[in-house]
């Protein structure tokens, strides 16, 4: 298949490492980490995978599996200093890093922002100034890498890094209440849409995108009217405030009205939805799970800050180790749904930019792993990929997460999402999943069909 890219996703903060090296500053993620009982085990990004010493062989490592890209992220605070100016040694080891790809013949396709934000930034995403900040950075980084890196996603999973982060209480920075969670998304979007601006003014030809996280939510009785207002709402502010936001439509008028006096009006200034609505070159998703919801009693601190009252309902589908049921088929009407209501209407091709499995990994002696459990997770959804694209969706590639073991958030190294396992001493042992994936890329096949 050749109008197919096939590759594997990381992120800064979850291999990397080294984390006071070269000038690298702290990032809010390095702040959360030391906070007691935030992070699982009390696990760090401290030394996370090494890759920071270690990119070359986990290079080698990716060119073994035949990846034809490999999608990763730039660590804001290695690359500028709380004063604003360019850090050399760090932008250093990211041109390392992308002439060994490109060398290796692997496409370098580079995130901005997964979540670690500079520590320093004062207010962090509830202050309109880093908006403006991180279209800087944005071209900091382009200035050392738009010779050579030709696909730019802004940023990652803004869903997470403030309904979650700012709504819900749980990932850094930690707060809860609904203004801060839906101010920090209008700012993150603004930052989108102006670091979106800057990088075209200053390259015509990249291309420029933004990676969302989709969760689809369904009701648990499709007749009960609550609770499908409920799927409603949590479906706005999850989905359609990002996708519309970036798609050029502004943001729903239902999730304005919902949010009511949480809405921050204030910060939404005249113009930013037009900034933030620039034309995209791709929209990345990321995919893991769907979820049964219905209306039940608010419970604390919720993510879905217009439906507090969301309840998960577990439907006893088969679960990964994350506890997230696994759900194919729903991928594939993700699919559908996004490419009929947004990208397709706007001609914008869809990355699949995460997908994959934890699993509970049972290393033999020599540490191999036999992950037949993540094959036919990672099986069933490129065949769901497969099947959109039969269906007319303009999917034009899949990243699966994670080529490593690493650093998963809150829950520490406790959660094992790589292809490739890292032990103890972090020596790299490619999984069973690795060697069926290269398989896959060989041969260029997208998945068993389903029945
Ligand atoms: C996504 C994140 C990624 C990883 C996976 C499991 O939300 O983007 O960094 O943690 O989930």
């Amino acid at each position: 298949m050749t109008d197919f890219l096939w590759g594997a996703a990381t992120a800064a903060f979850q291999i990397e490492g080294a984390s006071t090296e070269d000038g690298r500053e702290a990032s809010i993620w390095d702040v959360f980490c030391q906070v007691p009982g935030a992070v699982a085990n009390g696990d760090d990004g401290t030394v996370a995978t090494d890759h920071y010493h270690r990119w070359e062989a986990d290079v080698a490592l990716m060119a073994g599996l035949g990846l034809q890209a490999y999608r990763f992220s730039v660590a804001w605070p290695r690359v500028v200093s709380a004063d604003g100016t360019p850090n050399a040694a760090g932008l250093d080891f990211y041109e390392r890093l992308v002439d060994g790809l490109l060398a290796a013949g692997i496409e370098p396709w580079l995130t901005l922002y997964h979540w670690d934000l500079p520590a320093s930034l004062p207010g962090g995403w509830l202050n309109r100034a880093t908006a403006e900040r991180f279209a800087q950075y944005a071209l900091v980084v382009h200035d050392r890498l738009g010779d050579r890196v030709r696909r730019w996603t802004t940023l990652n999973e803004p869903w997470c890094s403030s309904m979650l982060s700012y709504g819900a209480g749980v990932p850094a920075p930690g707060h809860a209440d609904p203004t801060e969670a839906l101010t920090a998304a209008h700012h993150l979007l603004l930052g989108h849409g102006l670091a979106a601006r800057a990088l075209r003014e200053a390259d015509a030809s990249a291309s420029i995108g933004i990676t969302l996280n989709y969760t689809p939510a369904v009701p648990a009785d499709p007749t009960n009217p609550a609770y499908i207002d409920v799927v409603r709402r949590v479906d706005g502010t999850a989905h359609r405030l990002f996708t519309d936001a970036v798609f050029g439509r502004g943001y729903p008028a239902d999730v304005v009205a919902d949010a009511g006096a949480a809405w921050p009006a204030e910060a939404v200034r005249a113009g930013d939805e037009a900034v933030i609505g620039a034309p995209l070159d791709f929209l990345g998703v990321n995919y893991y799970t769907t979820e049964m919801i219905r209306a039940g009693v608010p419970a604390g601190p919720s993510p879905h800050v217009t439906a507090p009252e969301a309840e998960v309902v577990p439907r006893g589908l088969p679960t990964t180790d994350m506890g997230w049921e696994i759900d194919p088929d729903g991928f594939a009407r993700l699919l559908g749904r996004l490419h009929d209501t947004w990208a397709g209407p706007a001609g914008v091709p869809i990355y699949i930019t995460e997908n994959g499995a934890a699993c509970a990994d049972e290393p033999d002696a020599d540490g191999f792993v036999n992950d037949t459990d993540r094959i036919a997770y990672l099986d069933a959804h490129l065949a769901a990929v497969e099947e959109a694209r039969g269906a007319g969706a303009d999917v034009r590639g899949y990243f699966a997460w994670t080529l490593l073991d690493n650093f998963e958030w809150a829950f520490g190294y406790a959660k094992r999402f790589g292809i490739v396992r890292v032990d103890e001493e972090l020596r790299r042992i490619p999984k069973a999943s690795a060697r069926w994936f290269a398989q896959q890329i060989a041969t260029g096949r997208l998945g068993a069909p389903r029945s």
